[in-house]
């Protein structure tokens, strides 16, 4: 007697199906499982075992062998319980075939119950596109599918109610829905509650018009961590393609359940400076993805940059350039999607001061303890940093300026053109803004005027520039131009994007 189902398992979002086969021989009592499971798919056994028995079906007193294809690939987690009980409850006779192609996932408890499987979301997506017409899923995990996928879902609760038997469920009817996304105006805090730093505010804007990576660097308390910490109420809002790929990857992370259903603003994660590097990057056995990824289309803060260990700043730099991270193990790879925007704040010295001294304040770092703390930070990861914003410390005019402070709705006004220009040129969300920019989007779009090029090559030349740091300044000056409402690049539009990569060298880390 022989059955087969299909189940699946994730490398990265990306769900692989599995034939679950089943086969039951004379024999020996024997339950055996083949084709490269892990630890945990080995133990489904046990689990299947007892719950079959406990939900009232005979559990075949012969050689039982569940074979799992294709062979190479690793089967890992719990997720294939349930495809197991099944294969042998069809192949026992127990339970009618399934009709129809059918994906099954989840776990089981020893008295039947179906439990939830992170990833449900990737399942539902890839089962669509690879020609699956059912998926019969864990009842927990139905918000995660329903209006993303086409596919008719069969959610289950507990082993006895296997679809056909005593309590079946009609399947839940219903089409990937047609999301609108709309910037949150519930934001609690503002840009108009810091006073003065219009230059960092217009920074920012641009940092959020363009999504270019940016460093704010300041003495203590003028307000750097206040700057980041409002940028998602300018971001521009998710569209539906892009709010599916972060959404999956909560979902692979089984972060979805503080979330509902979808991610509908923009994910800001703000780890914390002894984060290790599997949490950055992604890790652990089996892997998950990291705060890199956790930050995919939306902001990854790093706050008191120089605290964090290099080794872990170091690992930005891959994520950075080819916005996706890849875990390799030695059965399998996993790639995770990571293209966020970085913005990270730091003050100039370990005691705060240096190259902001006034008459009652000095810097008291010793130049060991200096280079120490520049140290920290690599060439490579700054020169991966577009916008490097001072963050002085304000005058007393400033404080007691009586206009109001420029707000989110006065930074809207001059991005929400960029964003429609942006979005009209018609990229997909990998090369959307102008940020990412690349090939021949890039050189049609970034054309200098003639003074430009020239200021260019003497800035190449004087503040001795990378090519990366060249073509990063060409993508500002594009934003500015896009914010300004320009089809063209004018000198002015370059002339500010060449400021944020000169700041005062006292302030920049060496
Ligand atoms: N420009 C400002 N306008 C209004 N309040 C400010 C401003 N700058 C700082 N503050 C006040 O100071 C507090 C600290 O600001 P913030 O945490 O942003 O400083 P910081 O630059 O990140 O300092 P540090 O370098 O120590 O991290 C804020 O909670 C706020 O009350
Ligand atoms: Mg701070």
């Amino acid at each position: 007697m022989f059955a087969k189902v299909y189940s699946c398992c994730l490398q990265g979002i990306e769900a692989i199906p599995i034939e679950v086969e089943v086969d039951i021989s004379n024999g020996l009592p024997a339950f055996s499982i083949v084709g490269l499971p892990d630890s945990a798919v080995r133990e489904a056994l046990e689990r299947v075992r007892a719950a079959v028995k406990n939900c009232g079906y005979q559990f075949p007193m012969s050689r039982v062998t569940v074979n799992m294809a294709p062979a190479d690939v690793r089967k890992e987690g719990t997720g294939f319980d349930l495809a197991i009980a099944a294969g042998l409850l069809i192949a026992s006779g127990q339970l009618p075939p399934i009709e129809g192609k059918t994906m099954i996932v989840g776990e089981l408890s020893l008295d039947g119950l179906v439990r939830p499987v992170p990833g449900i979301l990737s399942v539902a997506d890839d089962a669509g596109r690879l020609g699956f017409e059912q998926l019969i899923l864990p009842a927990a995990n139905l918000h995660e599918a329903i209006g993303w996928s086409k596919l008719s879902l069969q959610p289950l609760s507990h082993l006895k109610q296997w679809p056909g038997t005593s309590a079946p469920l009609e399947p839940t009817s219903h089409q990937a829905a047609q999301l609108r996304f709309s910037r949150s105006q519930a934001s609690p805090v503002d840009y108009a509650d810091i006073r003065g730093q219009k230059r960092a505010k217009r920074a920012m804007a641009i940092a959020a018009a363009g999504m270019h990576n940016s460093l704010l660097i300041g003495p203590p308390g003028t307000g750097k961590t206040m700057l980041a910490t409002r940028l998602p109420g300018i971001l521009p809002p998710f569209d539906t393609l892009e709010s599916l790929e972060t959404t999956k990857i909560y979902s692979v992370a089984n972060l979805l359940h503080q979330r509902g259903n979808r991610l509908s603003d923009r994910p800001f994660r703000s780890p914390h400076h002894t984060i290790s590097a599997a949490g950055m990057i992604g890790g652990g056995s089996p892997p998950k993805p990291g705060e890199v990824s956790l930050a995919h289309g939306g902001i990854l803060f790093l706050d008191e940059l120089p605290e964090f260990p290099r080794t872990v700043l170091e690992l930005l730099r891959q994520p950075l350039e080819d916005n996706q991270v890849t875990i390799s193990r030695a059965r399998a790879t996993y790639t995770y999607p990571s293209r966020f925007l970085l913005v990270a704040a730091m003050n100039p010295c370990p005691c705060g001061y240096a190259g902001t001294e006034s008459k009652t304040r000095t810097c008291r770092c010793t130049v060991n303890r200096l280079e120490q703390y520049r140290g920290k930070l690599s060439g490579p990861l700054l020169d991966r940093i577009d916008l490097h914003v001072e963050v002085p410390r304000l005058k007393p005019d400033e404080i007691k300026d009586a206009a109001a402070p420029l707000s989110n709705a006065d930074l809207l006004a001059w991005i929400e053109t960029a964003h429609q220009t942006q979005r009209a040129r018609g990229q997909n969300p990998a090369e959307q803004w102008n940020s990412r920019l690349q090939g021949r989007n890039f050189a049609a779009a970034c054309a200098l005027p003639h003074e430009a090029e020239e200021l260019l090559q003497a800035a190449y030349e004087s503040l001795g520039l990378s090519m990366r740091a060249h073509s990063r300044i060409i993508r500002i000056a594009r934003t500015i131009a896009d914010m300004e409402g320009s089809e063209s690049i004018q000198f002015d539009h370059f002339a500010e994007a060449l400021q944020y990569r000169c700041l005062d060298r006292d302030l920049l880390p060496t």
